[in-house]
């Protein structure tokens, strides 16, 4: 079947569920889908023709709808990976169904290591450009012309706008953060050493294995994008130890609380 025919599958489900229009799409990542725990609607991606579920521990599987901020929120809480086995269109077909389901703006949210010494554990970093070079483009392929064009310009990935009302409001409530470029990898391995100071000679700030293909397919279909980070640890050969999944989820629990407030932020903002 055709992405486009799938997607529209997939749309009409959804909207069987979720009838009204959000303000706001956002995407949580590792250890952040207690943000959308307590939603009065959720959707089982089960439910949804097409809708790749994640495999890995601490990611939920649902769309869910909320009021946060004022705004009504459409959450996908829960992502699927391309180390899952996913191909680059099946990892951004949950962003294209928001975006059918009537969002024009995203937040996406991720755990990354930190690339740059000036970023802490436990740090917010707001996304100010990315790399994708190194993962397939999820718009390889028959170009769905009703979402995009066949050529679309990424000169301004995640939104000016947003990161200039996103600054002030940090600012206002004494939030520490920062802002870097990301850059996506396949995993699931972790870096060497060698390739983190091959990405920091290439101007990567943090490294992740998912958000930059969800950005393209996003700016694609016309949306805003907003993106954060939440550094779960130092990238490899920068921390003095291995690293694993667990300190990646660990990390990304304990600083819940701040990372679910800057999400609040953003969704004020957007
Ligand atoms: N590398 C890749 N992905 C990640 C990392 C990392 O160090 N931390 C969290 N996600």
């Amino acid at each position: 079947m055709k992405e486009y025919d799938i997607l529209l599958r997939g749309a009409e489900a959804l909207a069987m569920k979720i009838d009204k229009k959000p303000d706001v799409a956002v995407v949580l990542g590792s250890g952040l889908g207690e943000m959308a725990q307590a939603s009065p609607i959720r959707v089982d991606y089960s439910l949804i023709p097409g809708m790749p579920r994640s495999t890995v521990p601490g990611h939920d599987g649902a769309f869910c709808m909320d009021e946060v901020q004022g705004k009504r929120v459409l959450f996908m809480s829960g992502r699927a990976h391309l180390y899952e086995g996913y191909s680059p269109a099946e990892a951004v077909r949950g962003v294209r169904l928001m975006r059918l389901a009537g969002a024009e703006k995203l937040i996406l949210t991720n755990a990354a290591g930190a690339i740059n010494a000036d970023f802490e554990v436990g740090y917010p970093v707001m996304i100010s450009g990315q790399i994708s070079s190194f993962v397939p483009s999820p718009l390889v392929g028959e170009n769905p012309s009703a979402l995009g064009v066949r050529f679309p310009d990424m000169t301004e990935v995640y939104s000016a706008r947003i990161r200039d009302i996103a600054r002030s409001a940090f600012e206002k409530r004494s939030v520490k953060y920062r802002e870097g470029v990301y850059l996506q990898v396949t995993g699931p391995q972790y870096e060497t050493p060698e390739e983190i100071n091959a990405y920091r000679a290439l101007g990567a700030d943090m490294v992740g294995m998912s958000t930059a293909i969800e950005a393209i397919a996003a700016r694609h279909a016309g949306m805003e994008v907003a993106g954060v980070s939440f550094i779960t640890n130092r990238a490899a050969g920068l921390g003095g130890g291995k690293l694993s999944h667990e300190e990646v989820r660990e990390s990304a629990e304990r600083g819940g609380e701040l990372f679910r407030s800057i999400v609040r932020a953003l969704i004020a903002a957007v």
